[in-house]
């Protein structure tokens, strides 16, 4: 089994940025600070650069990320041209409040009564772009839909200091051309996966956790790191934790989800699944178990 991503609502997701980047001075991408690049969507950085729109790289949920990884995310996306890169927290007020500035600083051409500085706001589902568009407006606004394909009425948000918010869909879904990108956004939540997959997502974040934080998993569950490998982190939580099965064997599915919840809510410490040079490790030489290797047949569900 594989994690897929959705060719059909990437083409309706693409046709509709494509006509929403008209209409903007400036693109506010919202990544996941944990797993920047696994976070982006490449048909962001190339719609945007098509056009010529400068972009705020907003690496979010940074208060659950390793700071020392993004400090070298934040070096990386800001040697890019017309790129203004920053990590945030949108659920801290004072973060958000940083925002406007960037953003007029990116565009100096705008941002006047008569020529507002129009942003619109993008990213792949769960990476924070309500919570984000709602400190903006200081009130909660409704979702906006996470299916691209719903034809929405546009609705000009006004932010202040000549600012108008477009409140279009921006919403990508994950593009997945690396199974192990799949792999950090189901262990980030950024993708939903079932009980049979949490088990292998869950030892692929165990193998990762145990390169780059052994001493967070040694501090929190109290196992021995050395010589393990990421099932086997799994299987020690479960001995560590005491669950078992009715018949006594070690209820893996419960370690998994435990696992999974710990990284997901900072309770195993900061983390950050990648940066940029591990990621270039990473892709080089990660080969997927064999249940991974082997992808089911693409259902075509194209709604072009
Ligand atoms: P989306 O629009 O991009 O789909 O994402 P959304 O704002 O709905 O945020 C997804 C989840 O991420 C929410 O949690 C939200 O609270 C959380 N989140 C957003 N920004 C941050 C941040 O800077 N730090 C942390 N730690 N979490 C953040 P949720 O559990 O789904 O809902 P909630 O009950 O917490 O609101």
């Amino acid at each position: 089994m594989s994690i897929q991503w959705f060719p059909g609502h990437m083409n309706a997701a693409r046709r509709q940025a494509a006509e929403s980047m008209e209409k903007v001075d400036l693109v506010i991408e919202v990544l996941d600070a944990r797993v920047p690049q696994a976070s982006s969507n490449p048909m962001i950085e190339s719609l945007r650069r098509a056009r010529q729109r400068p972009c705020l790289k907003i690496l979010n949920k940074s208060d659950l990320a390793d700071p020392a990884a993004t400090r070298a995310w934040l070096q990386h996306y800001g040697a890019q041209p017309q790129v203004t890169a920053v990590a945030l927290s949108c659920r801290k007020p004072a973060d958000v409040a940083k925002v406007p500035a960037l953003c007029l600083a990116l565009a100096p051409h705008r941002g006047t009564a008569l020529k507002p500085l129009r942003l619109m706001i993008m990213g792949i589902p769960n990476v924070g772009k309500s919570t984000l568009m709602n400190a903006l407006l200081k009130k909660r606004v409704a979702k906006v839909g996470d299916e691209p394909a719903v034809t929405k009425t546009q609705q000009r948000l006004f932010l202040g200091n000549n600012i108008v918010l477009i409140d279009t869909p921006g919403l990508m879904w994950p593009k997945i051309e690396h199974p192990t990108d799949g792999l950090m956004l189901a262990a980030s939540h950024a993708i939903g996966v079932n009980a049979i997959i949490e088990e292998e997502v869950a030892a692929f974040l165990g193998e990762l956790l145990l390169q780059r934080y052994p001493a967070l998993l040694a501090a929190r569950y109290g196992l021995q790191p050395e010589g393990m490998d990421g099932i086997g982190v799994v299987e020690a939580i479960a001995t560590r934790r005491g669950f078992r099965l009715r018949g006594g064997d070690a209820d893996v599915e419960k370690a998994a989800h435990t696992l999974l919840q710990d990284y997901r809510s900072g309770a195993l410490g900061r983390i950050s699944l990648e940066t940029p040079s591990s990621r270039v490790a990473l892709l080089a030489s990660y080969v997927p178990p064999p249940s991974l290797a082997d992808p089911q047949p693409q259902e075509d569900i194209d709604d072009e």
